[in-house]
């Protein structure tokens, strides 16, 4: 399957922020976004997440034939897309495996499974009981987002940040959990990193280096080490 992303074009609170943004992978593939602060990579996940307050003007997202775009947020979990954002939500109320059940998890033996999850990724179990995203830490929620992964096996998953809040030792648990995805459902795997860190568990197929709303670079793990050499101001896109 293929997940492509053509000419997005995102308006946030009357702001063009995506503009024409390029971006297509195949199953079992790990791509990274990389990219300077404001450059528009949390709204690319906010938009791909049908979050309120993000207006695509223009483009297209389509999973093999689905049109992405015309989809509700559960209805695009349902087709195989996750998508974990930054700032995981708060949902009081709602316990984790509620959840996953409600996005189409197979309840026999469900609980089970997200225990052997959340035991590859060092995450409590206890937090497993909590509501979703009530009173866990940064690396617990992360932790969380990919015991998601785990469960549900999307066909791509989309990460945002995917570092922030781990420690080390949290960040190569997660790393080896996704990359060992690619291999076991060919699970796709975009995540917006701005670690190099991430990359010596999880190799990316490719690199994308996003400025001002749009892919202005693309290339293979190599383009990490030129990005730590000498910063995105040589990829900076003109306004
Ligand atoms: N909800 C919002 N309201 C207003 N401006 C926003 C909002 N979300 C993003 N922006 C603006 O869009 C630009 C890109 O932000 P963002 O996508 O978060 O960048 P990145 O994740 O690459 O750091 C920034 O200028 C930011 O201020
Ligand atoms: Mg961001």
């Amino acid at each position: 399957m293929r997940l492509v992303i053509e000419g997005l074009c995102v308006e946030v609170a009357g702001k063009e922020v995506l503009r024409g943004l390029d971006l297509s992978m195949d199953s079992g593939e790990v791509h990274v976004i990389m990219g300077p602060n404001g450059s528009g990579k949390s709204t690319l996940a906010h938009a791909l997440a049908a979050r309120p307050g993000y207006v695509v003007t223009a483009g297209s997202v389509t999973l093999g034939t689905t049109d992405v775009l015309a989809l509700s947020a559960s209805e695009r979990a349902r087709a195989g897309l996750l998508l974990a954002l930054q700032q995981p939500l708060e949902v009081p109320g709602v316990r984790p495996l509620e959840m996953l059940r409600a996005a189409g998890a197979d309840p026999v033996g469900l609980r089970e499974r997200m225990s052997a999850e959340a035991a590859r990724l060092g995450l409590r179990d206890e937090v497993l009981d909590r509501f979703v995203n009530v009173d866990l830490s940064g690396g617990e929620r992360k932790r969380a987002e990919v015991v998601q992964v785990g469960v549900l096996r999307p066909a791509f998953a989309v990460f945002d940040e995917i570092d922030s809040g781990l420690d080390v030792d949290a960040l190569g648990a997660v790393a080896r959990r996704l990359d060992a995805a690619t291999r076991e459902w060919g699970c796709g795997v975009l995540a917006i990193t701005h670690f190099r860190r991430l990359l010596h568990e999880l190799t990316p197929t490719k690199i994308h280096v996003v400025s001002a709303g749009r892919v202005v670079a693309t290339g293979g793990p190599e383009l990490a080490e030129v990005l730590e050499r000498d910063g995105y101001e040589p990829f900076r896109a003109l306004p």
